[in-house]
Formats: C-alpha cells, structure tokens, sequence
C-alpha cells in the first residue's frame, strides 16, 4: 500500500493522477469528498489531518511507502505527528517534498529552517528517506493569472533576477519513480528546470502565447512586503522576503541535471509549461 498526501494540492494531485502500480494506493485529504474523482478499483481516498495524530494512525496502517507534503511552516508539529504515527505504522520509506534551499547554507529563513527540522525528524527516524528538493515551481505563476486577464499587468519583486524554477510535472514523475522504484532511499534530488528565467521573461513567454502585450512592473519593498501580508502571516512574508533577497544575489539560478538523470528526458521548461496552462491566463 502507497499512502499520498497533498493530493489537492499542486504537486501531489499531479503524482496521484500519475502512480499507475500494482500496489494499492490511499489518498489523504482533510476532506476525502474533494478526492472522490482521484479514487479508483486500487485507489481509496481516506479523511486525516496531520494535526490529528488517530487520523493518520489510520491512514498508515498497513502502508509501505509515504509521499509526504506540509505546507504550514509555523506547524513543526504537522511533520512530527506524521513521522511519529509512520514509525509506529512500519512504514519502511517516506518520499518528502522538501525545497531546494535546504542544502544551501546561506537560506535561514523560517520555510527553509523549517523544511531542514522536517528532513532532519525523518533522517533520525530510521525509516528509510527520500528528499525532493525543488526551487520554485512554474504554477507559482498561476498567481498572475487575474492580473494578467483583468489588467495586462504583472507586479513582481525582482523581476529582473532569475530562478531555476521546475514544471511540477516534473517534480510529480520524480516522486513517482522514488515511490516505486529502487535505489532512492537515502538520496536527497534537487530538482530545477532546464534553465534560469526571470519573472520579466516569463511574462514575456505568456505576452507571445496569449499575443497581447503584457507589462511586467517592479513593485517597491514595501508594496511587495504588504501584497505578503495580505495572504500570509508575518513570519510567513518576512521567510518569502528573505528569499526574494536571495533570489536577487542570484542564488537561484542554478540549473541541476537531475530530472534529465532520472527520467532520462529533459526538464521541462517553462514555455512548455506555459503553453500547457495558458488557458488560466485568458480572459473568462
Ligand atoms: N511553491 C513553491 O515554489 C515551492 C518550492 C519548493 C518547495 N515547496 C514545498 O512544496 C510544498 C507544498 O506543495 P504543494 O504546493 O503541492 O501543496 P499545496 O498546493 O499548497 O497543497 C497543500 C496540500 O496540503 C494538504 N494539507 C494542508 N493542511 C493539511 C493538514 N492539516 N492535514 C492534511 N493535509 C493537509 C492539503 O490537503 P487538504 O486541504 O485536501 O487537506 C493540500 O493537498 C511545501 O512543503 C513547500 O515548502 C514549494
């Protein structure tokens, strides 16, 4: 038995739509209702929240191998009550969505320390690991998608600066091979798309495919700052603040050949990514 988490989310939904095994497979949400869809002869959808530790006793019983994704930094106790109820369930590996920065030791934001406590919990667990570390996904993008249709205008910090960003596509294949293959335990993949990009050119990548003009605008620290705060909470904006800084010192421009090694195929790269999305992007 295979248990997926996130499955509403970005990256997990795509390794649920994409684990074709023998194996049977459990899909966790807090509300199974919303996976319904996903379920199938070999596939259950199962109610858990990581903040309910009797749920995901239930949820790993009888499981062999894990894809774990949290995705609330100031909840440490999410990945912990999943590690925890793991060990007790004998579950033997867990694939974790991690993030690049990780293993960059100039990133000491609070998502990046968070993410280092979560991997670190799994490695002293003894139950055997596998890291997924991206840098920032392409859908990220998807957060333009109103601005684009409604004003043609895109506000971004650093719009100049670039990031190795990864098509989640490729970040699913990824965690689909480590659950089912062999030789994954104990490795940790930094997982990048085939080339860095900057906000400005992915704008222009959407202006040629929707062929309208789109303007990419440099927003100041302190619209972009309070844009933040506006959907997060502060630790939380002030972690993604950091990372901008970062992004603009070039820290993440870096391209990994990993996705090409496993997969034996090119990373994805964003206008393929765009192309395939572009419809978000049209006016409704
Ligand atoms: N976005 C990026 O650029 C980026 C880059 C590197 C790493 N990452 C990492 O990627 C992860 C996020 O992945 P994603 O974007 O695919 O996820 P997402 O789209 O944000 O979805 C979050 C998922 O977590 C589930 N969830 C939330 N709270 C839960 C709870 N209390 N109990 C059980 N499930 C819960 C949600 O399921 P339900 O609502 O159905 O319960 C949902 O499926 C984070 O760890 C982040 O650090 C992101």
């Amino acid at each position: 038995m295979i248990l997926l988490t996130g499955v509403t989310g970005t990256v997990g939904r795509l390794v649920a739509e994409r684990l074709a095994t023998d194996e049977p497979v459990r899909l966790l949400s807090r509300d199974p209702r919303r996976i319904a869809a996903l379920a199938g002869p070999r596939t259950e959808a199962v109610g858990g929240d990581f903040a309910d530790p009797s749920s995901l006793a239930a949820a790993l019983t009888g499981v062999r191998a894990a894809f774990l994704v949290t995705s609330d930094p100031l909840t440490p106790a999410h990945d912990e009550h999943f590690v925890a109820a793991a060990r007790s369930a004998g579950v033997r590996h867990v694939v974790k969505l991690s993030a690049r920065a990780v293993a960059e030791p100039d990133a000491t934001d609070l998502i990046t320390r968070w993410q280092r406590d979560n991997e670190e919990l799994l490695r002293a667990s003894g139950i055997e690991w596998t890291f997924l570390r991206p840098r920032a996904f392409m859908s990220n993008t998807l957060g333009w998608a109103r601005a684009v249709r409604d004003e043609g205008v895109v506000r971004t910090v650093n719009g100049a600066s670039r990031n190795a960003t990864v098509d989640p596509r490729d970040i699913a294949d990824t965690a689909v091979l480590s659950l089912t293959g062999t030789g994954h335990a104990g490795r940790a993949y930094p997982l990048t798309g085939p080339a860095a990009i900057s906000s400005a050119d992915q704008v222009a990548v959407l202006a040629a495919l929707l062929e309208r003009p789109l303007r990419c605008e440099d927003m100041t620290r302190d619209q972009a700052y309070q844009g933040l705060l506006a959907r997060y909470p502060s630790p939380v904006a002030d972690a993604l603040m950091e990372s901008a800084v970062r992004q603009r010192s070039g820290a993440k421009a870096g391209v990994e050949p990993t996705v090409e090694t496993l997969l034996g195929r090119a990373a994805g790269a964003y206008r393929a990514w765009a192309h395939d999305h572009i419809q978000a992007f049209r006016p409704v």
